[in-house]
């Protein structure tokens, strides 16, 4: 009796932790209900809309999962890189890590606003929408769906070039680097590995990979993958692309650490994980556990989806995602006391 009670309650205790693992508590400010009056069909809207465009352009999935990495990693998941440059200076988007992210995918994110508003009117942020973008672009490639904490609000302004670069490692970064990168933003070696496996799908320019053919071949690349990346780019220069996953390029899937286990990583940030005794155990259990790598991938995407929001008062409801609402500033400063003034 008290074996099966205690069978019943390990049975419980893990559905309970299945639960609470695929739905993490939000950060302050964000909630997985944040529209459930303001906008319901908004979730719907967007998936709806993203399975046509991929059924045209499977491509854009991943211009879309890249974009939010690009927004989060830059201070935080505002939108900042939706903004176009200003006098104040070059936007985001002119830095070099992010001259290669899709136009399609700006495009994407402003038609996207646009139906939306046309449903709910201008009451949904262009951060959270690039955020629902990316989960539906794993979901709908076939990986995890997961539930997106929301309320986000748009930044005022963008980040400067320097601190672009600096948050944005290169393609030539060793394991140290990243690990050091990603904790000064509060994620950790899991983290790391985990999102890294977004590269099972979409593209790179050469010149993303070249350093590890010329002058001399990377020693870590298998040699037949290596001669082949050569017949692509051909020079340093090149401005072709190949797939980042050779075996399933447009499937969300587990393959891209089995890639790596066979040598056939692209870029030095990816195929140096397996070299690395703090993160190849990880990428052997993902390569054979897609399960364990979906689960986790979904946590790590939630995690790198909070970081350092804005929420509440802060910022605002861009009206066009590429640029700031005029006289803004004036409202940053009045929407709090109007919030202030209503309570009394
Ligand atoms: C950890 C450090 C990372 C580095 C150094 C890195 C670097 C790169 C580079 C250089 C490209 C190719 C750009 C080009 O040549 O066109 C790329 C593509 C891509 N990255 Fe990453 N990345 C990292 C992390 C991530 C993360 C966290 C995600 C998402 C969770 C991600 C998702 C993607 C996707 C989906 C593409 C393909 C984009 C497309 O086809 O348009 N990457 N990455």
């Amino acid at each position: 009796m008290a074996s099966m009670l205690m069978l019943i309650l390990v049975l419980f205790g893990a559905t309970l932790a299945w639960f609470s693992d695929a739905q993490p508590t939000p950060v302050s400010g964000l909630s997985y209900t944040f529209y459930k009056s303001t906008c319901p069909k908004l979730e719907s809207i967007i998936r709806n809309q993203l399975k046509k465009d991929f059924n045209t352009n499977i491509s854009l999935a991943a211009g879309l999962l890249r974009l939010h990495f690009h927004d989060c990693f830059v201070q935080g998941c505002d939108a900042s890189v939706l903004l176009d440059g200003s006098a104040s200076g070059p936007g985001e988007q002119e830095a070099p890590p992010n001259l290669t992210l899709q136009q399609a995918a700006f495009k994407a994110i402003n038609d996207l606003r646009a139906l939306i508003d046309a449903q709910c009117g201008k009451v949904v942020s262009c951060a959270d929408v690039v955020a629902i973008a990316a989960r539906d672009s794993v979901a709908l490639s076939g990986g995890p769906d997961y539930k997106v904490p929301l309320g986000r609000r748009d930044s005022l302004n963008f980040a400067t070039q320097n601190a672009t670069n600096a948050n944005l490692p290169p393609p030539t970064s060793n394991v140290s680097f990243l690990i050091t990168t990603l904790a000064n933003l509060g994620l950790d070696t899991t983290d790391l590995v985990t999102l890294s496996g977004g590269h099972t799908i979409g593209r790179a320019h050469c010149q993303s990979f070249t350093n590890r053919l010329y002058p001399t071949q990377d020693t870590n690349m298998d040699k037949t993958f290596a001669n082949n990346l050569k017949l692509t780019c051909p020079a340093n220069d090149t401005a072709n692309t190949t797939v980042n996953d050779i075996r399933t390029p447009n499937t969300f899937d587990n393959k891209y650490y089995v890639d790596l286990m066979n040598r056939q990583g692209l870029f030095t940030s990816d195929q140096g994980l397996y070299s690395d005794s703090r993160t190849k155990s990880l990428i052997l259990t993902f390569a054979v556990n897609q399960t364990a790598f979906f689960e986790q991938f979904a946590l790590s995407m939630v995690k790198m989806g909070q970081l350092s929001v804005l929420t509440g008062s802060q910022g605002e409801i861009r009206t066009n995602c590429s640029a700031r609402n005029s006289g803004s500033g004036l409202w940053s400063v009045l929407e709090p006391l109007v919030e202030t003034a209503s309570t009394f």
